[in-house]
């Protein structure tokens, strides 16, 4: 189920490697989130330069709270410090920034960062940025379960409007065309489990702050390589 314009990518990022990128240059953990917004904003210009229409990142799963107490609110500090002139800045370039997950577990000085951003960025159509912050696929599913009824179970776009508004976004949710995970594991850690049923995936050792525009034609490339076939037989000339 497409909702984005032909030719247009949903790209989704999982962004891993931040901690060891940083242990490897005997820095603490938290240098390699701050290194990894920069990794954001450069990749976030490529996408915007390229036929990306979507951008989903995960920058802070549900079970990321389970992480040392310093470790959460050093990535807390990092929304509150940095989200008011990132937002000024894709307001400008015309990128529209949203965020998908939970918001009930957020630090006041967060949520507000947060709605700040969106508002800021509402009008924003050469890009849409989304940040997956207390975000779990599951939870998303179950929460989007409880907004269906009995008579829709067999209808996807019904699951498009409940996810939607389990996401607290009135944009539908588009199919990811390409899942990138960098960081070097190959796993899913529970994102966008719904929106992935068909995409392409690609997963690179490169640590996330090393994630830069060539690492992501890299990817782009090898996407354009893919034969998508959606389950049909594709005839050999
Ligand atoms: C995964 O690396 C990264 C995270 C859990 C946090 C990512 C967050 C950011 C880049 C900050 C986003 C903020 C803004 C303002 C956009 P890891 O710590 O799991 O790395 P490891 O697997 O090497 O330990």
């Amino acid at each position: 189920m497409q909702l984005l314009p032909d030719q247009e990518l949903h790209v989704a990022i999982i962004m891993d490697g931040n901690g060891r990128w940083a242990v490897e240059r005997g820095l603490p953990r938290t240098a390699g989130h701050m290194a990894g917004v920069n990794a954001v904003r450069t990749v976030v210009e490529a996408a915007a330069r390229r036929d990306v229409a979507m951008l989903t990142l995960y920058a802070f799963s549900s079970d990321n709270w389970k992480r040392p107490r310093t470790e959460v609110n050093s990535i807390m500090q990092l929304l509150v410090s940095r989200l008011p002139a990132e937002s000024k800045k894709l307001s400008r370039e015309g990128i529209r920034l949203s965020v998908i997950g939970r918001r009930d577990r957020f630090p006041d000085a967060v949520l507000q960062a947060i709605l700040n951003a969106e508002a800021l960025t509402r009008d924003g159509d050469a890009l849409h940025l989304r940040l997956a912050l207390d975000y779990s696929s599951r939870a998303a599913l179950v929460c989007a379960s409880q907004h269906l009824n009995g008579d829709v179970r067999h209808n996807l776009e019904a699951v498009q409007h409940a996810l939607a508004r389990a996401y607290h976004t009135e944009t539908l949710v588009p199919d990811v065309d390409l899942l990138v995970r960098t960081g070097g594991e190959q796993r899913l850690s529970d994102f966008l489990l719904w929106e992935c049923a068909y995409a392409e995936l690609f997963f690179t050792p490169v640590r996330w702050p090393d994630f830069d525009d060539i690492a992501l034609d890299e990817a782009l490339t090898e996407f354009g390589s893919r034969q998508r076939r959606y389950g049909r037989v594709v005839e050999v000339a």
